[in-house]
This record gives C-alpha cells, sequence and structure tokens, in this order.
C-alpha cells in the first residue's frame, strides 16, 4: 500500500500519471498504488532512416503525441484528469527539447488539478521500474546494471531513494555500441533489437577485443572501431560479407558486449559481498543478458532481479512508480520541475518515512 500526504490530505493508493518524453518515446501511464493501469508507449520510427535519434523531430513528434498518448492512458485506466493524485514527469537526463515538451505539459496538469508533479531521474527511473513487478520482494542492497542508449552504469541500490554510481561506461553506452555498430552493418536506427534477433540465427564466429578497463568502469568505443575495421578489411575480399554473414558478426558482436556487461557486474557484486543483481534500461531486452545473468547468478544461489521487457526501454510506468516512491517515502523533492538535460544524480533523497530509514 502506498501513502502519502499533500497539505493536509492522506492520499491512500493514489493515482500517479507519469509522462516519459526524454527521448524517442512519447509515454504516459497510470499507476494506482503502484500498479500500473496503462502504460502506452509510442515510439517515433522517423529517425531509423536517419541512422539515429533527430533531437528537432523528437520535439516535434513529441508534441504531436503527448495529447493523445495521456488520452489513451487515462482511457485505458478507465480515469479522468480528475481522479489523478500527483503526476511524475521526466526532468532529465535526455534532450533538451523533447524533455521540455514533458515536464510543460505535466506542470500545466499539475496546475489544473492542483495536484503535485514530481520532478523524475531518467536513469534511476530505469531501476526503479524494478518496483513495479517485484515491490517488497527487493531485497538490498542489490548491484543493478542500468544498460541503456545513453548511459551504461553500475549502481549499487541500498533502498528506493539511496543508489549509488559504483562504475559506468567512459564513452559509449552499450545501447550505443548496438546501434552504431548496426549502422555500419546496414541495420536501421534502434539496431539493438535487430541484432539481438539476427544473433539468435548465428554462431560466434569472429572474435572482437575487449577493452581493459580498470575498476567497474566500460567503454565500448573500441568495439566499434574494431569491427568498422575488420568490417573493410572483409569486405575488400568479398564485397557482400555483410550480407553473407550478417548473423555471425551479430552474434560475435552481441556477445563481445555482453560477456563485457556480465563479467563486470557479477565480479562488482564479488567484490562488494553483494548476493544480489539486476539489470534495467533498454539493452536489458537483450535476450543474451537476460539469460547470462539469470545463470551467473543462479549459479552463485544469488538473487536476480530482470525486469519485463515492456518495462526495460523506455516507458512512463517507472516513471509513475518513481514519483509514487517519493511521494510514500515523504521525499523532499530533489530537483525543481524543469527539463535539465544533464539532471545530476542525488545518490540519497531526504526520506521521511519510518521503513527506509537508513
Ligand atoms: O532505455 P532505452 O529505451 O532508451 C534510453 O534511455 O536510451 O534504451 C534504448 C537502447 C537502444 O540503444 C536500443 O538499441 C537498445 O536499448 N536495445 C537493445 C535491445 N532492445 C533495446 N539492445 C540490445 N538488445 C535488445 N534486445
Ligand atoms: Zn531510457
Amino acid at each position: 500500500m502506498i501513502v502519502f500526504f499533500y497539505g493536509n490530505h492522506r492520499v491512500l493508493d493514489p493515482v500517479v500519471l507519469g509522462i516519459e518524453t526524454s527521448c524517442d518515446e512519447t509515454s504516459a501511464a497510470v499507476l494506482r498504488g503502484g500498479k500500473v493501469l496503462s502504460n502506452i508507449v509510442s515510439s517515433q520510427l522517423e529517425h531509423s532512416e536517419y541512422g539515429g535519434v533527430v533531437p528537432e523531430l523528437a520535439s516535434r513528434m513529441h508534441l504531436r503525441n503527448i495529447v493523445p498518448v495521456v488520452q489513451r492512458a487515462l482511457e485505458e485506466a478507465e480515469l479522468g484528469f480528475e481522479d489523478l493524485d500527483a503526476v511524475g514527469v521526466t526532468c532529465g537526463p535526455g534532450l533538451i527539447g523533447a524533455l521540455m515538451v514533458g515536464v510543460s505539459y505535466a506542470r500545466a496538469v499539475g496546475l489544473a488539478m492542483d495536484i503535485p508533479v514530481v520532478p523524475v531521474h531518467h536513469m534511476q527511473a530505469h531501476v526503479h521500474a524494478l518496483w513495479i513487478e517485484y515491490g517488497d520482494r527487493l531485497k538490498f542492497p542489490f548491484l543493478c546494471l542500468t544498460v541503456s542508449g545513453g548511459h551504461t552504469q553500475l549502481v549499487c541500490v541500498e533502498g528506493p531513494l539511496k543508489m549509488r554510481i559504483v562504475g559506468q561506461t567512459l564513452d559509449d553506452a552499450a545501447g550505443e555500441a548496438f546501434d552504431k555498430i548496426g549502422k555500419l552493418l546496414g541495420l536501421p536506427y534502434p539496431a539493438g533489437p535487430r541484432i539481438d534477433a539476427l544473433a539468435r540465427e548465428g554462431s560466434v564466429r569472429y572474435t572482437f577485443p575487449k577493452a581493459k578497463v580498470p575498476g567497474w568502469d566500460f567503454s565500448f568505443s573500441g568495439l566499434k572501431t574494431a569491427v568498422l575495421y575488420f568490417l573493410r578489411q572483409q569486405r575488400e575480399r568479398e564485397h557482400n560479407f555483410i550480407q553473407k554473414n550478417i548473423n555471425d558478426i551479430c552474434a560475435s558482436v552481441q556477445a563481445n558486449i555482453i560477456e563485457v556487461l556480465v563479467e563486470k557486474a557479477i565480479e562488482a557484486a564479488e567484490a562488494m559481498s553483494i548476493g544480489r543483481v539486476a539489470i534495467a534500461g533498454g539493452v536489458a531486452g537483450n535476450s543474451l543478458l537476460r539469460a547470462r545473468i539469470r545463470h551467473e547468478a543462479e549459479r552463485r544461489g544469488w538473487a536476480v532481479y530482470i525486469p519485463s521487457m515492456v518495462y526495460c526501454t523506455d516507458n512512463a510506468a517507472m516513471v509513475a512508480m518513481q514519483a509514487a516512491l517519493h511521494l510514500s517515502c515523504g521525499a523532499v523533492q530533489p530537483y525543481e520541475t524543469v527539463a535539465d538535460p544533464a539532471l545530476p544524480w542525488i545518490e540519497e533523497i531526504d526520506c521521511q518515512c519510518a521503513t527506509h530509514e537508513s
């Protein structure tokens, strides 16, 4: 059960509208007491021909989509604006124009309905996606490998409002590596899911170097360059090398990225004596990553938390979940509700509730 206070009101199992527009997904979700009543995600396919997200195009698409997407989320939840107790909105990190659409819309709803608007950190919301399905079954601390198109982080999660980054990428994110290598292979953006699907029909026949980065950090830009030179060399010998070997190339690239991620996550958890691991973010939808992290955790008798696919890639349910957790913990909002492309990571947010006191 989730309870929060707004002025003198005690709100039980609040109805929270979540809004997510940080990149190329326009999403709105309605949660009641932490349960998802609706989660609408409209992905902008318009970017695929450009090989990456075009910021201007993303802002314009969000502007077009935000009203119908929220409308559908409310309709599916069988609720109206008057039923909402709070709004949660992604304030950053992300693309400034894209974020501004969601933030402006959320603030307008808050003002019109006289309800609180909770600023949400996108990467922490990816971690909070775990609460949707696991809720009270989550035990702390756990180590979460958060892998998306813009970030790759190892996060030590000590409570809903207490999470520390212990490692991260020094250059490209894991999702970015999938997308950029996919572009070299002529695959449309986002290439991650395509590489995953093609790899299932192939085998690991080519080896690429793995960056040796000290500590718990990662580096993926070298892999992209290695694949670029490898493809150039092979195509000089055989012009249709990519077309003929696409499945094996995808399987080899995927194995390289996923092994680096899993090895580091497991090593870090072992070194920190944390017998619980989790994955989150778009790349957590990767079938090999899901299987490998589960295998390595179970082999050690560890708990493993893996969200459903729909809560891995960008979605507003995770945003509403973070907002609900902040409200139920009586958290003093750490951010202003303004779009901030470089929104900082706050390790510990002031928690007012008895259950999560440290
Ligand atoms: O979390 P997300 O939806 O958006 C960001 O916050 O960036 O992550 C998107 C990223 C993209 O790079 C996409 O290629 C990657 O996640 N991705 C995958 C898979 N599904 C999505 N990468 C590998 N395998 C997948 N199945
Ligand atoms: Zn994301």
